[in-house]
């Protein structure tokens, strides 16, 4: 099983960090194809808590080369610092390697950001103000930077030139911001470069070598399904293509080189950020489960908004992106509560439906309608080594989910600690 996909499959912080970890212990390479430092993941090992913004969450294994693929936008800056910061905790960062034709995030991409998030108000999207769209918006309209430009003085200085006079445009015309100093950033972004050089390589022919080799490379999504640019919560999205597809457009390997696809799926839904979101939590339930979670947006500290499962929406997920199986995470956050429910229908127009609506505007609409499942004991869920020996309360949850979306779950987390997961059924490899 040489190449499996890990996809978010609700509003992301899934748990996509630990299950890509604990996969990792198997593979060669650990592959981000889409985003950027909008992503937080991460994964608790030997009691240490660690945050990824960048860099693939194979990177705790001395087996893992971690590939930053074509199809993300990376903020140089950013990755240098999560390097040092990596390497301070004594762990080598020598098998990174960043495609050169991955684009750049520049400080004019977040100060756009800002105006046109504080410009829209109330309307907002509610980014993580990182630059990620904006990002992409220059890659489409064919104006982007790519890291590969970093390393060519003569390329980086004319292209830099050229946007730095658009953007000033913009940021002070139109926004009555501050602009930028094309001299100031070319000198910068070439220092970076010169730091990323023995980094950077055609990543696709690296992952081609590396499949022809039979190595099992895992690709590590971000964000998640429903924050998919096309079918995610359109406009309260992120700018990039979450879901299984985005694969391999974003790393250069196609598509019959895939062998799997998981879905991951947190115990709950949570969303950071403003748009739809039927099975929202507005109690004390609600507050109850994000501080037992620890429900705090990785990358920008917001409190995180709370739900119950919801089972129409992943239906969605697991028909994008095929998923061969899903892993299920945080079933201890839930533990002590007398019952849980799970979202099963959406009340829409005044019938009941198991489909979600294609539009955004009906999706607002919908009212969640739930199933209650008697809940569970910490301590029983926490001893258990096998699937047999889980509570029967998970037992039932596990299977509803497995029910209602058609897709067998394999992999069950009982903890934050790469340790705490129970095995299910066979998930190809990671298997001690
Ligand atoms: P990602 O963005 O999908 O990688 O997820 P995040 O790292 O942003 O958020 C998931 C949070 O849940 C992190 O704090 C993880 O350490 C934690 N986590 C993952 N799986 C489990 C689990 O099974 N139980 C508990 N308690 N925490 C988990
Ligand atoms: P991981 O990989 C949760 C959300 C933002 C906002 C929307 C658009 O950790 O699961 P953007 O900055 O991407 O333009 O913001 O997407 N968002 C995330 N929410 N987890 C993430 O990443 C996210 N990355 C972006 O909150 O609603
Ligand atoms: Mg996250």
């Amino acid at each position: 099983m040489p190449a499996l996909v890990i996809i978010g499959a609700q509003w992301g912080d899934e748990g996509k960090g630990k299950v890509t970890d604990f996969l990792s212990r198997e593979a060669d390479f650990v592959v981000r194809f889409q985003g950027g430092d909008n992503a937080g993941h991460t994964v608790v090992t030997g009691g240490v808590e660690y945050k990824l913004f960048l860099l693939p969450s194979g990177i705790f294994w001395p087996n893992v080369t971690c590939v930053l693929g074509n199809g993300m936008v990376i903020d140089p800056a950013v990755l240098l610092d999560e390097m040092d910061r990596l390497r301070a905790g004594g762990h080598s960062t020598d098998r990174v390697r960043v495609s050169h034709a991955a684009h750049v995030v520049l400080p004019y991409h977040r100060a756009i950001e800002e105006a046109e998030e504080d410009r829209l108000g109330e309307g907002k999207i509610g980014t993580t103000r990182r630059g990620i769209g904006p990002a992409y918006l220059d890659k489409y309209a064919r104006i982007g930077i790519r890291i590969g430009d970093l390393l060519d003085s003569g390329v980086l200085s004319e292209k830099l030139k050229a946007n730095v006079a658009y953007k000033n445009m913009l940021l002070e015309r139109v926004y009555d911001r501050e602009g930028f100093s094309a001299g100031q950033l070319i000198d910068e972004y070439l220092g970076y470069g010169e730091r990323l050089r023995p980094y950077v390589t055609d990543t696709s022919l690296l992952l081609d070598g590396a499949l022809r080799d039979g190595k099992n490379v895992l690709f590590e999504g971000a964000q998640g399904t429903m924050l998919e640019i096309d079918y995610g919560t359109y406009p309260y999205v992120t700018s990039s293509y979450t879901t299984a597809g985005g694969a391999c457009a974003g790393s250069g390997v196609g598509p019959t080189r895939i062998d799997a696809v998981i879905g991951v799926i947190k115990a709950f839904t949570s969303r950071v950020g403003n748009g739809p979101f039927p099975s929202e939590l507005h109690d004390e339930t609600g507050q109850y489960i994000r501080r037992k979670g620890k429900e705090y947006g990785t990358r920008t500290g917001r409190p995180r908004r709370m739900g119950w499962l919801d089972t129409v929406a992943l239906k969605t997920a697991a028909r994008i992106n095929g998923f061969n199986w899903v892993a299920i995470t945080k079933l201890d956050t839930l533990a002590g509560l007398p019952s849980v429910k799970i979202c099963t229908g959406y009340r829409f127009s005044g019938r009941v439906t198991t489909v979600a609506p294609a539009s955004t505007a009906d999706l607002a609409r919908c009212e969640a309608v739930y199933e209650e499942f008697k809940g569970w004991n910490e301590a029983e869920l926490k001893r258990a080594r096998a699937y047999a020996e889980l509570p029967a309360g998970v037992r039932a949850y596990v299977e509803a989910v497995e029910e209602a979306i058609g897709v067998e779950a394999r992999l069950i987390g009982t903890g934050q600690d790469r340790t705490e997961v129970v095995i299910k059924g066979d998930i190809g490899f990671g298997q001690a």
